[in-house]
């Protein structure tokens, strides 16, 4: 397994809308393994394949905790079927967005179908976290981060704070 350089903002990749996966190969399942590798490494909870500059629809998810046994999802061509009326607010981040946090209305369950990495068709109902993040990869599949859902003040503001971050860590380098 390999660790994959994760696009940050503003890099247009991150609005670019993915391509459905057609061909599930050893290749495709050598990703996914290495983007879950990536996430954990960095550490996350999700990771989009256009994060790492892949703009195929599939993404990688585990909301499990520490001290619990690993959960995780790999989603490919996964499409949100059903979700609640009730609604959440809870602070997000990205790793494609490091180190800044902002509100956002979810809903509060969701239904998902996604194709695993065995070609097999999977539903899953999710709540809590896991339904916030299953809401958040996919957005990134066709161009949406959570900052989107923003002002449009605030969301420069955030962007320009990453610039200035990451020019001062390239500086000290
Ligand atoms: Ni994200």
């Amino acid at each position: 397994m390999a660790l994959l350089k994760i696009v940050e903002v503003p890099d247009p990749l991150l609005k670019k809308k993915s391509a459905k996966v057609e061909n599930i190969d050893d290749a495709l399942r050598k990703t996914l393994d290495d983007m879950l590798e990536t996430m954990y490494d960095a550490p996350g909870v999700g990771l989009a394949a256009p994060q790492v500059g892949i703009l195929k629809r599939m993404v990688v998810i585990d909301v499990s905790r520490e001290d619990e046994p690993k959960r995780p999802y790999k989603m490919i061509n996964p499409v949100i079927t059903a979700h609640s009326d009730e609604t959440v607010v809870h602070d997000e981040g990205c790793l494609s967005v490091p180190e800044q946090y902002a509100p956002v209305e979810r809903y509060e369950t969701v239904t998902a179908e996604y194709t695993d990495e065995n070609g097999k068709r999977q539903t899953v109902r999710a709540d809590g976290l896991l339904a916030i993040c299953i809401q958040h990869e996919l957005e990134h599949l066709d161009g949406k981060l959570f900052i989107d859902h923003l002002s449009k003040v605030k969301r420069d503001m955030i962007v320009r704070r990453v610039e200035k971050e990451r020019r001062w860590k390239q500086d000290s380098e």
